[in-house]
């Protein structure tokens, strides 16, 4: 029995099983297990996570009960769920990602999608039932009275379920996400919009990124559920029970960062890029081939940067790194050929015999992403809609003299936007006038800044985040 715990769709490793059988074991993705697989396996806390692949799903069915840890893996404690196939599908891809991430994120384009039919009431049974097998995981390892922590948009209606079995468990709800406002949050079904927020609502404190999206929650609660809200004292009030609502920015742990950074993989890339690179600046940006993180229009605006500046051409080189993410629904795989098909464009009419104004690599690749962060004067993170965004932070924390530009609609502006060259995502023009004022910045305002931004960065790293998570959890 653990005393507390964390719930998350996406562990802290997975597994790739090889032709002949052999199972190789990788550090997960993404920023809510960037952030959090240091801290967790130091707290001995027990994570609960889904079976993602069948190669983590051969990876279970070895293990007793799930526990990878007894099962010999280094990972700390571990149990990993083993989902049937077809539910976790409908849970993971229709519903968690293509409706609740797309309803957070703002991303439909409302004339032709959402239609909430009758075969979207079947994905969102499996959801139910996904939420289940977490509530009895979680029901079956919390010891009496343990805390226990619920991450993210897969799992809204987990905690509400977890009550009714463990009324005397502890329970937060984080959403690493934005949180939708109620005039787009309700094109859900109101029976759909209705239960996610009573899901959340089941805990007992409800976590957000920033101030902005923990209003957005409260208002959803008052204005779809009738709840009773407190904004400054951050209190709903429903059906007898008060949740209360906190902000927990999430940052960078910077000596792990800089010390995983100077290891030799990361060295033998920086002399790589640095011949790739030659003596011209670097734009660089980093980000899963995600919907809400803009790499088209901030791909754009570097070309009418080019387009705006011949002064620059053979001076700069754009280094991107879109990294593969939910290729199983239609909608990533044609970003992914758009950002291709943009990238090419660019490189068509602009590069020459020695100057390739554009590198884009779409393979993952950790030590990869770290050197570049080292050797960048520019970081270009202009995301649509997003959480946090810890790109914005780790940049500053490895390079010396990277200015950092950054949508303001990224949740990382509300503590680094004093700091960074703000931009309005949709505006490609401003984007690039920003890329240019990034490139021109005098060397000691550059340096002042970055002071500035690394320690905004790394003011509430990981451990911050949890201890604040369990203390919110422990108050009476
Ligand atoms: C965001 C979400 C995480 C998710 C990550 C990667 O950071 O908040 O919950 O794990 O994206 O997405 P994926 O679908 O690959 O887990």
């Amino acid at each position: 029995m653990s005393s507390t715990l964390i719930a998350s769709n996406r562990g802290p490793v997975s597994f790739t099983l090889s032709e002949d059988g052999a199972l190789t074991m990788r550090r997960g993705g993404g920023g809510l297990v960037s952030g959090l697989s240091g801290v967790a396996k130091e707290s001995e806390l027990l994570w609960v996570c889904a079976a993602l692949s069948d190669g983590d799903r051969s990876a279970v069915r070895l293990a007793p009960g799930g526990r990878l840890d007894e099962a010999g893996y280094p990972t700390g404690p571990l149990r990993m769920l083993d989902i049937p196939p077809a539910v976790f599908h409908r849970a993971y891809n229709a519903v968690a990602n293509s409706t609740l991430w797309f309803v957070h994120h703002l991303l439909y384009n409302t004339p032709f999608a959402p239609h909430f039919d009758t075969r979207f009431r079947r994905e969102w049974e499996a959801y139910q039932d996904y939420n289940g097998v977490f509530a009895l995981a979680l029901a079956e390892e919390a010891g009496h009275g343990a805390r226990v922590m619920v991450q993210d948009y897969h799992l809204t209606l987990a905690p509400a379920m977890l009550r009714v079995d463990r009324p005397d468990l502890r329970i937060s709800h984080f959403s690493h996400t934005p949180w939708a406002p109620p005039e787009y949050f309700s094109v859900l079904p109101d029976e759909v919009a209705a239960e996610v927020l009573e899901g959340v609502l089941g805990a007992d404190h409800a976590g957000f990124l920033t101030e902005r999206w923990a209003d957005a929650f409260m208002d959803c609660c008052r204005v779809i559920l009738g709840a009773t809200v407190d904004r400054d004292s951050r209190t709903v009030g429903y059906q007898g029970r008060t949740t209360r609502v906190g902000v927990h920015a999430l940052g960078v742990d910077g000596s792990t960062l800089r010390a995983r950074a100077a290891e030799p993989d990361v060295e033998s890339y920086l002399q790589t890029i640095k011949e790739q690179v030659g003596p011209r600046r670097l734009i660089v940006r980093i980000d899963r081939t995600e919907l809400s993180k803009n790499i088209v229009r901030g791909m754009m605006a570097y070309r009418e940067f080019l387009a705006e500046h011949p002064e620059w051409h053979g001076k700069v080189v754009h280094l991107a790194f879109a990294y593969p993410s939910r290729h199983d629904l239609p909608e990533y795989r044609e970003y992914t050929a758009a950002v291709q098909r943009c990238a090419k464009e660019i490189e068509d009419e602009y590069a020459t015999d020695d100057w390739d104004p554009l590198i884009l690599y779409t393979d993952d690749d950790y030590p990869r992403s770290l050197a570049a962060y080292r050797l960048a004067d520019v970081l270009l993170v202009n995301p649509t809609r997003d959480g946090m965004n810890l790109v914005a932070k780790e940049g500053p924390v490895l390079s010396q003299r990277c200015v950092l530009v950054l949508s303001r609609e990224a949740g990382a502006a509300a503590e680094l936007g004093e700091n960074a060259l703000v931009v309005n995502p949709y505006d490609v023009s401003g984007t690039a006038t920003a890329l240019h004022d990034a490139l021109t910045m005098p060397e000691e305002e550059r340096e002042a800044r970055i002071a500035r931004l690394r320690a905004a960065a790394t003011a509430l790293p990981p451990g911050r985040w949890l201890s604040d998570q369990l203390e919110a959890l422990s108050q009476p």
